[in-house]
């Protein structure tokens, strides 16, 4: 295939001629019909906005990441979601935005989260998505709680989310996707919700080593050429066309971690994908959740200040290097009371820090106690924008 088209066909769902192609300068999007030859040139279009989820249609083929502690929640969400896009609510420690959590932080983190989704709701008629881990302690509340309000979608990772269609009545609409970061899991996620529920995942998130936050690698394979979205992306998309040929069903990819502007999300295409999750971008915008002081931490960081941690709960984690992560490589402990055991992982009577408490700190602007987690690209960022302005270095 050329390097400047794309071949439609292998993109849309239904394989029809008809797609809708996103015009970001004014916003607005339209059907068109394509010639016999199903070809699309880049220069002629910015984007193909094709991608359905369960009967969700976003104009941009675009989802914002979910972001814990509190970076993404209902402002960030909504303006994904009025943007074209599918806006989501990271629900990690979501608790802690109600007053007085450290009583029942397990009531606190079901009213945060249905808070949450409504103030997303009233601010967007969009297309909204919650991420949960599955790591979570409280995931079967989490899951719970979004499907009574609802939401569009739910989308899990950090873990292989293996009963999440055993949560969904027949005429849900939710969707819910995992997330993979390698062909294996897909095909395990696969053949677990086929098996047991007869139900084929709504999409796959592929998300990469260089994403931000919790990372489905070991640090030894970070930067294995195996575990690029190089080399994932095409081989989940060949699994996805074998689903879509023995089973008759479309299942969308979504390329993640290190997405940062058009020349990403055009390579991530040409590989396969129908979509793309993007997080870090999101970060220094004015409708993200975060303090500003956190946006300034992503603003101010070098490319040598991104560094990989050993997270508390078990996983690599790409963040800033600051004082508090030094202070803790150099193995110097941070006093802290668990005020409820949150990720399954952690072990919390041994861990040298918390580090629901860390984001949350640093979230709220407080960096002094805690740091920010960041993808590959955050160095890019180089000042505080808008989410239109994010979207349309993507498109
Ligand atoms: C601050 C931050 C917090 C994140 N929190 C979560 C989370 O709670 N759950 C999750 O599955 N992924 C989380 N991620 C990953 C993002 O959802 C996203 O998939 C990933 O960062 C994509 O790569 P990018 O940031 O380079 O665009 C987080 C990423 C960042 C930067």
């Amino acid at each position: 295939m050329a390097a400047s088209s794309i071949d439609a066909r292998q993109h849309s769902p239904l394989y029809t001629n008809e797609i809708i192609i996103f015009v970001p300068s004014n916003s607005y999007s339209r059907k068109v019909k394509i010639d016999n030859h199903n070809k699309l040139h880049l220069k002629d279009v910015k984007a193909i906005g094709i991608l359905k989820i369960k009967g969700h249609s976003p104009s941009l083929p675009l989802i914002q990441g979910g972001m814990a502690v509190g970076i993404s929640l209902d402002r960030l969400s909504a303006a994904v979601a009025n943007a074209g896009g599918i806006g989501v609510i990271g629900t990690a420690g979501i608790g802690m935005t109600v007053e007085g959590f450290a009583s029942n932080f397990r009531q606190a983190s079901i009213e945060g989260l249905i808070n949450v989704i409504r103030k997303a709701r009233e601010k967007s008629k969009g297309i909204l998505g919650v991420n949960i881990m599955v790591a979570l302690t409280n995931y079967r509340d989490m899951v719970v709680t979004a499907l009574k309000e609802k939401i569009d979608l739910i989308i899990s990772g950090a873990g292989l989310p293996l009963d999440l269609p055993s949560y969904l009545k027949p005429d849900s609409s939710t969707a819910v996707v995992p997330i993979v970061s390698s062909l294996k899991s897909a095909r395990v996620i696969f053949r677990r919700w086929f098996g047991k529920f007869g139900y084929v995942p709504d999409a796959f998130i592929v998300e990469g080593p260089k994403a931000g936050g919790h990372l489905g690698y070991g640090i030894e394979d970070l930067d294995s050429e195996e575990s690029s979205l190089e080399k994932t992306v095409p081989e989940i998309r060949e699994f996805s066309d074998f689903i879509a040929k023995e089973y008759g069903r479309e299942v969308p990819i979504i390329a993640a971690g290190g997405i940062f502007d058009r020349e990403d999300v055009q390579k991530m295409f040409r590989l396969g994908a129908t979509g793309v999750q993007v997080g870090t971008a999101f970060i220094a915008t004015q409708e993200c959740d975060a303090d500003i002081r956190f946006k300034q931490a992503l603003i101010d960081a070098k490319k040598e200040d991104i560094t990989i941690i050993k997270s508390p709960v078990g996983m690599p984690g790409r963040a800033i290097r600051n004082a508090f992560v030094r202070d803790v490589e150099a193995g110097n402990k941070k006093p802290f009371t668990c005020v409820y055991h949150c990720i399954r992982t952690c072990n919390f009577r041994e861990a040298p820090y918390c580090i629901a408490e860390a984001l949350m700190n640093a979230c709220r602007g407080d960096l002094q106690n805690g740091f920010a987690f960041t993808g590959s690209e955050g160095y890019r960022i180089e000042e505080i924008s808008t989410v239109k302005e994010v979207i349309e270095r993507l498109f």
